[in-house]
């Protein structure tokens, strides 16, 4: 069919034509920010998942919900190496200029500015970063507050001065970290240890994390009272109804239907992994000759969505790793038939090796993201099927 019609959107990142099966952590979301800005205790949010079921995607709509609301909300992306003062005086500038335009206060408003700029600069300061970076903030830096170089301290007086900004207007803030599990430890410690503070305060601010399946346990390492302080929901694959849905609902749109033993034929092969239902999804659309789309037609589609997810989706995060690493995650795929998580100890039998002396790789495939430890002693891979992709292919 036509493919200029077709609605389906396999990518990072990429907003789906139909958001199936995540109406639990919306609704959970909305109580969430109407008891914030009623001055209850709520918890901060943090969404933990493998790769491409839709945890960004589902981020950026909890980010609309606060939008929504009156809200001022900023994002980042965490990446390794890199601090939190510079993406998070971003995200704070964008919640405060969302804040600003209810606010009637313009003096208030500026201190802030001056607040946070103080707090950027501490970032070029840090670092000794030669490059004279300016956060974009055209008033003057106010010394004295989140400025003393010492995240932790800076963070909670920034987070507390920007609640109370908003709270001017009865609303909050909410500040949204993809890929939380890439900070660094003494950010992460920072923002445990700020959403601690304000929570104690009742200050209407959240953070809403998203990250790999070993999130939890990288802030617990951090500060023991995380668990408490974060409700945590998984974000999994997409039970037969909810597939069925992300594939209709966009087609019906366009006038087009499936018949029942194609969507048969699509949950066998995308398993419910949202990343996969739009790439099968797509494929089958551009193959298929009219509606009804038919299991014939997803077969025939099945090769091409392969190749597109073997090429955009495998192949490219293989080649981030280095040869040690292939070696360490070729094992694995070895050793775990359904590729769920393997012990680290059959990992080093099965290559031979001491456990000690594969470390390195390990260390390394974790900072890339591609395998998280999972329960004590164990090891998985963050890709859906990437042991399955690994088997079939000889590279
Ligand atoms: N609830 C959903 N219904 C239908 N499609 C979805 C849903 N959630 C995500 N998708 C689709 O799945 C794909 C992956 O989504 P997204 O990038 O948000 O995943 P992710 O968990 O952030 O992955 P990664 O860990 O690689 O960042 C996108 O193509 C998106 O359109
Ligand atoms: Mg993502």
């Amino acid at each position: 069919m036509d493919p200029v019609r077709n609605p389906y959107a396999p990518g990072a990142g990429q907003r789906p034509p139909e958001l199936a099966g995540r109406d639990k952590q919306l609704d959970a979301f909305d109580i969430v920010l109407e008891r914030i800005a009623r001055g209850r205790p709520e918890r901060s949010v943090v969404l933990t998942g493998l790769r491409g079921v839709g945890k960004t995607v589902l981020l950026n709509q909890l980010r609309s919900a606060a939008v929504s609301r009156g809200w001022g909300t900023g994002k980042i992306e965490a990446r390794p190496d890199q601090g939190l003062r510079r993406p998070l005086s971003s995200a704070l500038h964008t919640a405060a200029r969302a804040i600003a335009k209810n606010h009637h206060n313009q003096e208030r408003i500026d201190d802030f500015l001056g607040i946070l700029k103080a707090f950027a600069l501490r970032a070029t300061a840090d670092k000794g970063m030669r490059e004279r970076w300016q956060p974009g903030i055209d008033v003057p830096a106010v010394t004295g507050r989140a400025d003393s170089g010492d995240i932790e301290i800076d963070l909670v007086e920034l987070l507390t001065e920007a609640a109370a900004l908003a709270q001017d207007v009865g609303a909050g803030i909410a500040v949204f970290i993809d890929e939380m599990q890439d900070l660094g430890p003494a950010d992460i410690s920072a923002i445990c240890g700020a959403c601690h503070e304000l929570g104690q305060d009742t200050a209407p601010l959240i953070v809403v994390g998203a990250g790999l399946p070993h999130l939890p346990a990288v802030l617990s390492a951090s500060k023991s009272y995380s668990e408490r302080l974060f409700s945590y929901h998984r974000i999994d694959r997409l039970d037969r109804e909810s597939a069925d849905r992300a594939l209709i609902a966009p087609a019906e749109r366009e006038d087009v239907k499936f018949a029942d033993e194609a969507l048969t034929a699509l949950y066998r092969k995308a398993d419910g992994y949202p990343y996969f239902v739009q790439a099968y999804g797509k494929a089958t659309w551009d193959q298929a000759p009219g509606s009804p789309i038919t299991a014939e037609d997803v077969e025939v589609a099945a090769p091409a969505a392969e190749e597109e997810l073997a090429v955009g989706f495998f192949g490219s995060r293989y080649e981030r790793a280095t040869p040690a690493e292939r070696e360490y995650m070729r094992a694995m795929a070895d050793l775990s038939g359904d590729d769920g998580p393997v012990a680290t100890s059959a990992v080093a039998a099965e290559l031979g090796r001491k456990p000690a002396s594969l470390s390195p790789a390990r260390d390394g495939l974790i900072k890339k993201g591609l395998i998280y430890s999972a329960e004590r002693g164990t090891i998985g891979f963050t890709v859906p099927h990437f042991g399955r992709y690994l088997r079939s292919v000889t590279i």
